[in-house]
């Protein structure tokens, strides 16, 4: 559906192209990406927001629009409440450690969620005494909204904080969040999701979502590593701290006080990653062309088609409902018998497939499980196409049989 595109993306050209299915890790990065990178080095070198000289003005320049149209990507109230930061790790961390907790304060979060919205939350409680709470999901991993009822219920008045990904990394399952939502705000709570899967492949209005604050990764998006965004209410950022404060964070300073900037200066400390924001205009103009239901479309297409090779062979199970469609792109492996990295070195050597293996940064719900070797995931997108994902289902039956 997307083929036409691959030539876009310089590593799915050429004669042997690799077989890329790790894109809940990171997607592959189209030419025009690569060179918005590269002009920004070679025409425009400047500083953003702050010289006056051409090359700075043309960074302030793009950095507006992609502010812009991040904001019109996620429906935002407003162009300011789109914060450039490094990644959505960074992001949670600024949300988490931004607002001020009470001793005894309840945050809620599910059972599969990837380190960065869990190790926030734990560092909290460990420092501050906030009791941060997990809400167990279905057998199959999706959403129990029972659970989740019960413990808002349980936490009553004390309840402050909903934060959950919008769509899992480990799994690919999608969590209700406009329902959630709705059930933390008859609660008082604020509501956070974790973006970092959910932006890449569908269409994410947080206003329709009702949320306060959401954490995305532009490395996930076709765009540089090293960018990422959090998006918050405008009260809510006005009153929240920031965790880097320096240059660009204060409208002015003294020796004994400070005028803090307005959102979303007050957040983005210090000189930026200008070719990477250059870079995410360029990713954000690429994804904002394209159809995303469309996208989100082709992937359950290849998902259904790897898990109608996989779901009955021996030594091997999926995570996660069986049915595709509820597991967007992702396909997470667990192998009996095999450590997943070897399998994982095996698929690229052997077929030039490109996978992730271990624990995904979720260890937790490995841990509560007692899985100790992880799992293989392999994670599509839209340039990859049927052959891909059946060349991966194949070649890993073989590697099963072989090594099991
Ligand atoms: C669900 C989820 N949350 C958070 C992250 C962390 O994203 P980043 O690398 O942008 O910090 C990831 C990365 O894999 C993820 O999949």
């Amino acid at each position: 559906m997307f083929n036409h595109l691959r030539d876009d993306f310089p590593t799915l050209s050429g004669e042997d192209p690799a077989v890329y299915l790790d894109n809940a890790c990171m997607t592959l990065r189209p030419q025009p990406v690569i060179d918005a990178i590269r002009t920004y080095y070679e025409q425009s070198p400047g500083c953003g927001g702050r010289s006056v000289h051409r090359y700075a003005n043309v960074v302030s320049r793009r950095m507006a629009n992609c502010r812009k149209n991040l904001g019109e990507l996620f429906n935002a109230y407003q162009t300011n409440e789109i914060v450039f930061t490094k990644n959505a790790t960074h992001s949670l961390n600024q949300v988490a450690k931004g607002l001020s907790w009470n001793k005894g304060d309840i945050v809620l979060t599910t059972d599969r969620e990837h380190n960065s919205n869990l190790v926030p939350w734990l560092q909290l409680e460990e420092e501050q005494g906030i009791d941060h709470r997990v809400v167990a999901s279905n057998d199959d991993n999706t959403f129990n909204m029972e659970n989740f009822e019960k413990a808002c219920a349980e936490a009553g008045n004390k309840l402050k904080m909903v934060s959950v990904s919008h769509v899992g990394n480990l799994d690919g399952v999608a969590t209700p969040v406009k329902e959630i939502a709705k059930v933390a705000k008859d609660h008082g709570a604020l509501v956070c999701i974790d973006g970092a899967q959910s932006t890449p492949h569908m269409k994410v209005d947080v206003q329709d979502l009702g949320i306060d604050f959401m954490a995305f990764s532009i490395h996930k998006m076709m765009g540089p590593s090293g960018m990422g965004g959090l998006w918050g209410r405008m009260e809510l950022l006005e009153n929240m701290r920031s965790i880097q404060s320096g240059g660009s964070t204060v409208d002015t300073s003294n020796y004994d006080s400070l005028k803090w900037s307005p959102p979303p200066a007050k957040f983005e400390g210090g000189l930026g990653n200008y070719a990477g924001i250059l870079g995410t205009d360029a990713a954000v103009d690429y994804l904002a062309k394209l159809d995303l239901d469309a996208i989100h479309e082709h992937e359950v297409k290849l998902n259904t088609k790897m898990t109608s090779i996989l779901k009955d062979v021996d030594g091997l199970s999926i995570i996660g409902p069986q049915d595709a469609k509820q597991r967007g792109g992702i396909c997470s492996i667990i192998l009996e018998n095999i450590d997943a990295h070897d399998v994982a070195i095996l698929l690229d050597e052997a077929a030039g497939v490109m996978v992730r293996s271990g624990m995904h940064c979720v260890h937790s719900w490995f841990n509560a499980k007692g899985i100790e070797r992880g799992s293989l995931r392999a994670s599509a997108y839209l340039y990859n196409t049927e052959d891909e994902v059946k060349l991966f289902a194949e070649t890993l039956v073989e590697a099963v049989e072989a090594l099991g």
